[in-house]
């Protein structure tokens, strides 16, 4: 098999870092992507599950836009919808009735919905959330998870390399707690009486470059009656996983209900909308807050969206998603062992994380970024540092070629993988 050569990505990378801080900022850049030199830089057209880069390599797509691609790229029910609404009106000085239409699938298809607000990206999301809870407790602080990510807002964030402009004076209302230690939580309101307006939480734990992990037995219902109890309002950021492993919501999945859920990623298709629901309970909250954008309410969004969720749910995308992410791992597994490696992954099976086990962890990340390299030089595109994706255009077919690739990519990796 031929690996990949990059000549035209390189070159706009030259040409974008003259123009713009870093060339490509954010989540999208090269930060994490080592060695850079395996991965393509910028990307020219899609299709289903793959996308192909400037210089024409084609890549089976794990990284599902970071999450966006759900239902596959270019979905046809999703852009026959946005073509339909493009061809009436997208961003007026009025919202259309594609607004309320949207608010109304979320109420009914969101278990835990009374309402729904939109916006733009998981971030605005995450701070109406944040917002909400204050004007309905009276209260400013919050509880969070280390090593969670909700957004780039200020105290989203943490300060130290990598965050410039963010200082300790951004986070003053925050207090974090370990993963899935309620005794931790309910430590934090002991030592806070009165004090703190909301916890917010992902689903599960999912952070970059270890293991994820799922809720204990039994953590989501102490967090429930922990913040029942105590007048706290319960958030969901389900920005990763909402629509990925229940439809109804991440809390219903894990048999709980949340007081505001966050939705983004696959909520479109790739078009940009997010969205906020939340209980009766806030309602009058939520009216009280100011929150708006110069795009929020622009029709095209609404109408992808309402599209895509309609689609999620007639087609059961959550199952076959689950499905080829299962496939997938247990057959990467399977492989990683028969070239004598150990190989696991975490997470729900439709968004998965894997890592190499090594007696010498020293040995272990070089080798995982090695090959995740050979992987991605072979036209499966994987990343060393972040859960993956599934999405609803993904086949067994795809699987196998994976699987083929990974296989190649061991041999590879037994000809000249050298520790540095
Ligand atoms: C769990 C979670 N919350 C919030 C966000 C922020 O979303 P956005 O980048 O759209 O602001 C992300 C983005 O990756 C996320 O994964």
């Amino acid at each position: 098999m031929e690996t990949y050569k990059y000549s035209k990505g390189p070159a706009l990378m030259a040409r974008a870092e003259k123009v713009i801080p870093k060339g490509i900022y954010g989540h999208l850049g090269a930060t994490y992507l080592i060695p850079n030199e395996a991965y393509p830089l910028f990307s020219e057209r899609t299709q289903g599950a793959y996308f192909w880069d400037v210089d024409g390599n084609k890549f089976l797509d794990y990284m599902c836009g970071f999450g966006p691609n759900i239902l596959g790229y270019n979905d046809p029910d999703v852009d026959a919808a946005v073509m339909e609404q493009m061809k009436k009106e997208n961003c007026s000085t009025k919202p259309t009735e594609k607004l309320i239409e949207l608010a109304e699938l979320m109420v009914d298809t969101v278990d835990m919905a009374d309402w729904a607000m939109f916006c733009k990206n998981g971030g605005d999301v995450t701070s109406l959330a944040l917002l909400i809870a204050r004007a309905a407790t009276g209260r400013r602080k919050v509880i969070l998870v280390k090593g969670s990510y909700h957004g780039v807002s200020p105290w989203m964030q943490s300060p130290g390399p990598g965050h410039g402009g963010i200082g300790p004076e951004d986070l003053t209302d925050n207090i974090y707690v370990d993963w899935n230690n309620a005794d931790q939580v309910e430590q934090a309101i002991r030592d806070n009486p009165g004090q703190i307006a909301c916890f917010m939480s992902t689903p599960y734990w999912h952070p970059v470059s270890v293991d994820n992990q799922m809720p204990a037995d039994g953590y989501w219902q102490k967090i429930r009656n922990l913040c029942t109890s105590n007048g706290i309002v319960l958030t969901i950021d389900d920005v990763r996983c909402g629509f990925r492993m229940d439809a109804a919501g991440s809390d219903k999945y894990f048999g709980f209900k949340a007081d505001l859920m966050c939705f983004c990623k696959s909520l479109a298709n790739g078009w940009t909308i997010s969205a906020l629901c939340g209980a009766d309970a806030l309602k009058d909250a939520a009216k009280s807050v100011f929150y708006t954008g110069s795009y929020w309410l622009a029709a095209v969004p609404f109408a992808a969206a309402t599209a895509c969720i309609s689609k999620i749910k007639r087609v059961n995308a959550v199952q076959h998603m689950k499905g080829i992410g299962e496939k997938f791992t247990k057959g990467l597994v399977e492989v990683a062992k028969s070239h004598g490696h150990k190989l696991v992954a975490s997470g729900h099976p439709s968004m998965f994380f894997i890592r190499h086990v090594m007696e010498d962890q020293q040995t272990a990340l070089p080798f995982h970024r090695a090959f995740i390299a050979e992987c991605v030089k072979r036209g499966v595109y994987l990343t060393s540092f972040h859960n993956m994706f599934t999405c609803y255009a993904m086949t067994d077919k795809d699987v196998e070629f994976s699987l083929a690739v990974a296989d190649e990519a061991y041999r590879e990796l037994a000809k000249n993988f050298k520790v540095n």
